[in-house]
């Protein structure tokens, strides 16, 4: 489903399968640790019995507001929070809640994020270099790449999979003596730049969209978020509530992946899904974004 604000919209991914898998009892309280614009939590509670119940955190409080008037037909069922989803356990026991059906995380931003140039998320729309889920936080991309040691950048931008981390780090370093970089498309002139011709041409993406998932990844410290989610998740469910999380790029699968095998293996866990799902060739066809989607799901055995 397509829901927006102004011109803003966000299309959920796979989202008949996450609220299939996510439901074991229709008159649960499940938690949509990162609601956005409320797609996902919308089909869930059209699927809860009117005693089920969902409560719904985003870091970001643009979202809350969208996310408050898309479920506003919902509004005696739900409750939307402003907050880290790293934080859900707390979260909850303010709300007198001890146990939860179900938790989902679908990672990453909204496409609000990407589309809003002030947000500082897109390569491809001049804004200043924030990346910042919540505007409260006190770390920016601007902070980063003009002020982290050249030892700090080149990493980041090597574990998140850029093979000219050195050449795209030094033309940065570079360019900051002798004048700061302030923008967004600032940025990415200087690492197309950087990348030699040859590689430019046989990329299929972006010479700057590692680099901007780099630096998303620390602004908004998101494995961090995702691993503590995950481990607090652990206590809060109930006996046969599940964890479904989708995520979009393989470093965050990754964490889901091993996180999930770990609690398999140690017992009082299932996979409900060995191999994770991937969204359908149609719904592929219709929102690309669901291409590099996907979902795992574990529960908790009674
Ligand atoms: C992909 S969007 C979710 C879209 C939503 N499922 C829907 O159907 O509209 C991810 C959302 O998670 C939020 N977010 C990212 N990191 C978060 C965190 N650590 N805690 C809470 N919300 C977070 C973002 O602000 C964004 O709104």
């Amino acid at each position: 489903m397509i829901v927006m604000e102004e011109k803003y919209t966000h299309t959920s991914v796979m989202i008949r399968e996450v609220a299939e898998l996510l439901i074991t009892d229709k008159g649960g309280i499940y938690l949509d640790g990162t609601i956005g614009m409320g797609g996902h939590a919308k089909k869930i509670l059209e699927k809860l019995e009117p005693s089920g119940k969902l409560i719904g955190i985003d870091w970001d409080p643009e979202m809350l507001n969208i996310a408050s008037n898309n479920l506003s037909e919902f509004s005696s069922q739900i409750k939307l929070i402003g907050g880290n989803f790293a934080n859900l356990d707390e979260i909850l026991r303010k709300e007198g809640i001890l146990h939860i059906s179900g938790l989902l995380l679908d990672l990453g931003v909204s496409s609000l994020h990407f589309d809003k140039p002030s947000r500082g998320f897109s390569f491809r729309k001049e804004g200043p270099l924030d990346m910042r889920i919540n505007p409260a936080n006190p770390l920016t991309a601007y902070t980063i790449i003009n002020t982290w040691p050249y030892e700090q950048i080149e990493h980041l931008i090597r574990i998140c999979g850029e093979r000219f981390s050195h050449k795209i780090t030094k033309a940065i370093i570079e360019h900051r003596q002798n004048s700061e970089i302030k923008t967004t498309t600032e940025l990415a002139s200087v690492i197309e730049k950087a990348i030699p011709f040859k590689a430019k041409n046989t990329r299929s993406s972006h010479p700057a969209t590692k680099t901007f998932l780099a630096l998303r990844v620390a602004v908004n410290y998101e494995f961090d978020n995702l691993t503590k989610a995950l481990q607090k998740a652990i206590h809060v469910l109930a006996p046969g509530g599940r964890i479904a999380v989708i995520t979009f790029h393989s470093l965050e699968d990754r964490i889901v992946k091993e996180t999930f095998r770990f609690m398999a293996k140690m017992g009082g866990w299932k996979l409900v899904n060995k191999k994770p799902l991937s969204a359908s060739e149609e719904e592929i066809n219709s929102n690309p974004r669901a291409r590099s989607a996907k979902l795992r799901v574990i529960e908790k055995i009674k």
